[in-house]
């Protein structure tokens, strides 16, 4: 499979379907750190191991740092399952494991089901596995930055100081998402401490190449692998299922591989035994999810004729 090709039809086909749509999407202006981004970035990058090496292909700005926002989600979420180990099934007395058909930020579900997110995926689910880690560490934001440059084979990894304190002053929804699951015992650290953490980790800033690099032990998880084989059967269904929110069935239909977005515009999906994948391109659609991210990627399973179904 010539994978350097097919990214580079990718980012001229899906620049020109992009140029053709009256509305390509707008980027997150909620935070007002990710409304200074610049909002026609385009950068893919795919790391494929196949056949016992690995090997890395990229387009466009493939090597620029972003936000990864709720792409962090992923690493809080595998962090956790590394430390506790065999024990990892009490996450799931937590935070459920079904999609929530809801948007990312939504409050209603939470409080009829007394408190208990319905996947680690949502920012209430993101907020319980931060609780974890503030539990399992006692500095949880170096030993996720040391997890994510582990993972990335990098050293200089960082969270955005300047995304994070905007995330802070507006933080009104999280705030009540985690004062709900307070009150229903679901938080068991201090709520500031908790948000403290989330917002960090979504303020974790990662190229593409990085990405694709930090999700590969997803697709061969074996021998030296950081998580078990049976940690990454679990983490790629819930990003299958609830990777995208209220789009996260749109997304299986039209693309068909495990992935999870952010708001920064980026993606990360994962083919098991072939390849993962990562894509920026700032302007969202209506759900949240990077509009050409998603078109890029739909391309990819189009052209390689390969996708998990
Ligand atoms: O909490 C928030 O709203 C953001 N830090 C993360 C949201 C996000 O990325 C949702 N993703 N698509």
């Amino acid at each position: 499979m010539n994978y350097q090709s097919i990214l580079e039809d990718i980012q001229k086909t899906t620049a020109e379907q992009i140029a053709a749509e009256p509305n390509a999407g707008q980027v997150a202006d909620y935070i007002p750190e990710l409304a200074r981004v610049d909002p026609d970035r385009f950068g893919m990058a795919l790391c494929n191991s196949e056949a016992g090496s690995k090997s890395l292909f990229a387009v466009g700005d493939a090597e620029h740092r972003f936000s990864i926002q709720s792409i962090s989600k992923l690493f809080g979420l595998t962090l956790v399952m590394r430390e506790l180990g065999g024990a990892a099934e009490r996450i799931w007395s937590r935070v459920g494991v079904e999609p929530s058909g809801n948007p990312f930020n939504s409050l209603v579900q939470l409080e009829y089901e007394a408190g208990v997110p319905r996947n680690p995926f949502i920012n209430a689910g993101a907020i319980v596995v931060s609780d974890l880690l503030c539990e399992l560490f006692d500095e949880p934001k170096a030993e996720l930055l040391g997890w994510v440059n582990r993972l990335a084979g990098q050293t200089d990894i960082e969270m955005d100081a300047r995304v994070a304190a905007s995330e802070w002053a507006s933080r009104d929804r999280n705030a009540a998402l985690a004062h709900m699951m307070k009150a229903f015992g679901n938080l068991h650290h201090d709520v500031d401490q908790v948000l403290d953490l989330y917002f960090h980790m979504c303020a974790i800033a990662m190229s593409c190449r990085e990405l694709a690099i930090a999700c590969d032990h997803l697709v061969q998880p074996a021998g030296e692998c950081p998580i078990s084989p049976r940690h990454a059967k679990r983490v790629l269904a819930l990003m299958l299922t609830c990777g995208f929110y209220d789009e996260s069935g749109e997304f299986a239909f039209s693309v068909g591989l495990s992935g999870k977005s952010g708001v920064g515009g980026g993606i990360i999906a994962v083919l098991p035994r072939k390849y993962s994948v990562a894509v920026l391109s700032p302007r969202l659609n209506a759900k949240g999810n990077s509009h050409r991210g998603t078109l890029a990627l739909r391309r990819l399973t189009d052209l390689t004729g390969a996708s998990l179904f």
